[in-house]
This record gives structure tokens, sequence and C-alpha cells, in this order.
């Protein structure tokens, strides 16, 4: 069935995703389908630079144009009352499209059950993050060429990570998929997740021992500690666990590949010409998938 708008990873299903895909891969060689007179919409009320700045590029190269507020919770009538529901009535009545970014869960949902234009989640507190996701799996089945029969090792802050819960509501869409999450245990994995890889047949386990889990995958998918959800204290105790340095690159094999949704910190400890000449390093190529794959989805929304 035709999405109207995107909001959660699980919406999206095995055909709608290779389609995105495939659309995707015509906007890479150049095949532009304008979207000429048409608006997209950015309210971040949290910060961004790649989702803000790829949706917007994203737009513009497909031929239409793009209005936004730099920084929503201040220099939009938010900081005045007003709520998201009206927000989201007064803003699709001047554009076509609105990707909304907000540090509650349950945001983007709240907007787009009252919008007469597509709603896209771009995070929502530590809800979930779905074109992450997608721009995530489109990554992985560019670089190991395949979305079935691999191991991923999901690592960091697991509990909090809206990109890692979007991505295992994608993975269990796909067969032979093994999961190893990798956490301290105050940053664990929730419940819902393992429900529901549990209800798709998808096998996991639960490793604190970063160096047992990364020689097992084909994906190291690292995150950030976010220390802006984290209460004082907590952040010192876990901020330095896990690290992809050149001690723990010797750990990983030489076919595997190292995702981050980015910003990265302690997390990943490389040198700039390591990451330029390991085929295993392809988190940059990632942030450019992600342009790709949401001119893909603007477009499938927008048709
Ligand atoms: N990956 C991601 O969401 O990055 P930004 O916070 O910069 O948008």
């Amino acid at each position: 069935m035709k999405l109207l708008s995107l909001i959660e990873a699980q919406q999206l299903d095995v055909s709608n995703i290779f389609f995105l895909f495939s659309r995707a891969e015509e906007f890479r060689k150049g095949i532009i389908k304008p979207l000429n007179g048409k608006i997209l919409t950015t309210l971040f009320y949290e910060a961004s630079t790649r989702t803000r700045l790829s949706f917007e590029a994203a737009m513009l190269k497909l031929g239409g144009g793009v209005i936004s507020t730099e920084n929503a919770k201040e220099f939009s009538s938010a900081i005045k009352g007003e709520s998201l529901e009206d927000t989201a009535r007064v803003v699709s009545k001047y554009s076509d499209i609105i990707v909304v970014r907000h540090y509650e869960e349950g945001s983007a949902k709240k907007m787009a059950q009252v919008s007469n234009v597509p709603v896209i989640n771009a995070g929502d507190g530590a809800g979930q993050h779905p074109t992450q996701a997608l721009l995530d799996l489109y990554t992985i089945w560019r670089e190991i060429g395949r979305i079935e029969n691999f191991t991923i090792a999901l690592v960091g802050d697991l509990k909090y990570g809206r990109t890692v819960r979007s991505l295992c509501y994608l993975l269990g869409k796909f067969h032979g998929v093994k999961v190893i999450f990798v956490s301290p245990e105050v940053l664990g994995i929730k419940e819902d997740i393992k429900d529901y890889l549990q209800r798709q047949n998808v096998k996991f386990e639960e490793e604190t021992d970063f160096y047992k889990a990364i020689p097992q995958a084909d994906i190291i998918y690292m995150t950030r500690i976010q220390k802006e959800r984290l209460q004082n204290g907590e952040y010192e105790k876990v901020k330095s666990l896990y690290s992809i340095n050149q001690e723990s690159l010797a750990y990983i094999r030489k076919d595997a590949r190292v995702l981050h949704p980015l910003p990265h910190t302690e997390e990943i400890n490389l040198s700039i010409e390591v990451e330029q000449t390991d085929p295993r390093v392809a988190y940059f190529r990632q942030v450019e998938n992600g342009l790709y794959i949401r001119m893909a989805l603007i477009s499938y929304l927008l048709e």
C-alpha cells in the first residue's frame, strides 16, 4: 500500500524498500524527476547536520524549493506555546511535504495525524529515525551486495539510540540476519525491540565484550553514547567503552564494513588517512547514500 507519511520504520515493507533503493540508484546516475513548484519544509527542534541538509539538498536537486526554521524550538511560534498540531496545520498550507525532528517521542505522529501533506519523521526523541534506517540498509546492500544472511553488531547506546531501533525494525523483514547487541548493561536494547525480533524469528544475542563481537560481524554499526540523553555521571562511566581505532580494526574482518549514523565522538578514533583508504570504513559513503535515498523518498511521497 502506498505510504502517505513516514513516521516509523515498520511502515516500510520489502517491496517499497527495494523500490526506494532502485529509485535512489536512478538518482545517483542523474536520472531526475523534477518536482518543480513543490515545497518542502524542514522543522527541526533538535540539532542536525546530515538529516536536515540532506533533505534540503535532495529537494533542491529534485527541482523543488525549501522553507525552513533553522532552530524551530527557539525561532518558531513553539516558543509562544503553539502546539505541534497547529504548527502542522499551518505549515501544510504553505508546503507540500514536512520533515520534522523533535525531542519528544511521538511528535511526528501527532503532526501527521492533522497534516494535509506527507510528514517525514527525521527523529523523535528516543523513538525512531526511519530515514536513517533506510539509508543504513541501503548502504549495507550497496557495500556487501545483500541484505539477507549477514551478521550485524549494533554497538553503543542501544537504549536511547533511535537509529538502532528503526534499523532493527527493517532488519526483521529479511531472512538470515543475525544481530549482536553490544552495549553496557545500562544502555541495553529495550524489550519492545527484542520482542519484535523474536516475533520475526531474527536471531540475536546481547554482549558486553566488544572484542568478542566484532570479529563475527559483516557489519559493525557504531553509535554515539548520547551525552544529552544521560544523567550526570552516567556518561563518564560509559563514554569510552567501545571504540573503532587502530587496535580494534585488527579484529574486524577484511570484507566487513564499519557504519555509523554520525556524528561520532570517541567511538571512532581513526586517522583521516585510514578513513580515506581502508575500504572497511563506510560511514562517509553512508552519508552520501542518505542524499539519494531521501531524494527517492520525497519523490515517492509526492507522486
Ligand atoms: N545521522 C543523523 O541523524 O545526523 P544529524 O543529527 O546530523 O542529522
